[in-house]
């Protein structure tokens, strides 16, 4: 099997800027670094003294709550990767929901109305999300543009965010060194990723500069576009139970076959399909060990062409008929 692309997913390169720009977001929040900063900011003006994590949530996204002595409880979650059993709200807690893969529709609602002010929608796998008028959501847009970093915090209506703190002007070098195919490449995200850490703090200028001047709803377009020829191709093998029309653009497309695929397999093609997230292989709960093993979260990046989605269909359908 040879794929006739050279390298498919992985980290991205340097955003390019649109012609004709769109607008990211109809309501605008307020830019921080990262999500771990959004989050940061949100814990500093709620003050919870508990929290609730879906059971499949990376230690990432556990460093702001462990940073403030905020104790974490997890819920499991379905095969559709939305929240099951969850606790009744007190005044005390903090929900944290994960959009799963841009599915962010009407399932939200009734958490919206119940938690209110005391929910936060992680909106990390799905973009662009308008905020919710009603509770708190933050995206990772640094996980879907090829920018240094930023983070959208959106607050309940009527509630001051303030202002991030001063943040430090990141470098885009890993972004040029992946463009131009540099070996080093691959080093200098790994150093890149550790400057963030759970503080509220402000992006670089020149990542919002960047993301004012994308063709985001074009972006958005193609993610969803990529999302449905995965699943018209993927859905009668796929485990999980997806909606039939996500509303935000995805980061990935889900796939967890009942046969599993080996991601080396993959990457053996030069197929860069990551590990969503090994810290879990350790859970308790036999369906997160199941996610953190086996999920292949298929690219749906501006990279990916209809093409190499095919094809990429073509190889995991035949790696499980071996
Ligand atoms: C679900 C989820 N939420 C939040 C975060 C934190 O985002 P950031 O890395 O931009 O701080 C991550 C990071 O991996 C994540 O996976």
């Amino acid at each position: 099997m040879t794929p006739s692309w050279i390298e498919l997913g992985g980290a991205l390169d340097t955003e390019p800027l649109a012609a004709r720009p769109t607008p990211s977001h109809a309501v605008p929040g307020t830019w921080f670094s990262c999500g771990r900063g959004s989050l940061a900011r949100v814990l500093d003006l709620v003050r919870p003294a508990r929290a609730y994590l879906p059971a499949w949530a990376c230690d990432t996204l556990v460093e702001p709550f462990a940073a403030r002595g905020v104790a974490v409880a997890r819920y499991p979650i379905g095969p559709d990767l939305r929240p099951r059993a969850l606790p009744a709200p007190t005044d005390d807690a903090l929900l944290v929901v994960i959009v799963p893969f841009g599915d962010a529709g009407p399932w939200l609602d009734d958490l919206r109305r119940a938690w209110a002010r005391r929910l936060m929608v992680d909106a990390t796998q799905g973009y662009p999300l308008e905020g919710f008028p009603d509770c708190w959501t933050f995206n990772s847009a640094r996980k879907f543009f090829g920018v240094p970093d930023g983070s959208m915090l959106w607050g309940p209506e009527g509630v001051d965010v303030g202002a991030a703190a001063e943040g430090v002007e990141r470098s885009d070098a890993h972004l040029r060194a992946r463009a131009e195919g540099a070996p080093e490449a691959r080093a200098l995200f790994r150093r890149h990723e550790a400057t963030f850490g759970p503080k509220a703090e402000a992006p670089s200028r020149a990542s919002v500069e960047r993301l004012g001047q994308l063709d985001h709803q074009g972006l958005a377009d193609d993610r969803l576009r990529r999302w449905h020829e995965y699943h018209r191709r993927l859905a009668a093998t796929n485990t999980l139970v997806l909606p039939a029309q996500p509303t935000a653009a995805p980061l990935a497309y889900p796939y967890l076959p009942a046969k599993p695929v080996r991601h080396q397999a993959l990457w053996d093609v030069r197929a860069w399909v990551p590990v969503f997230w090994p810290e879990c292989e350790g859970s308790p709960d036999a369906f997160v060990r199941e996610l953190a093993g086996g999920l292949l979260p298929l690219p749906v990046d501006r990279r990916t062409t209809e093409a190499a989605a095919a094809e990429l269909c073509d190889i995991v359908l035949a790696l499980q008929r071996r």
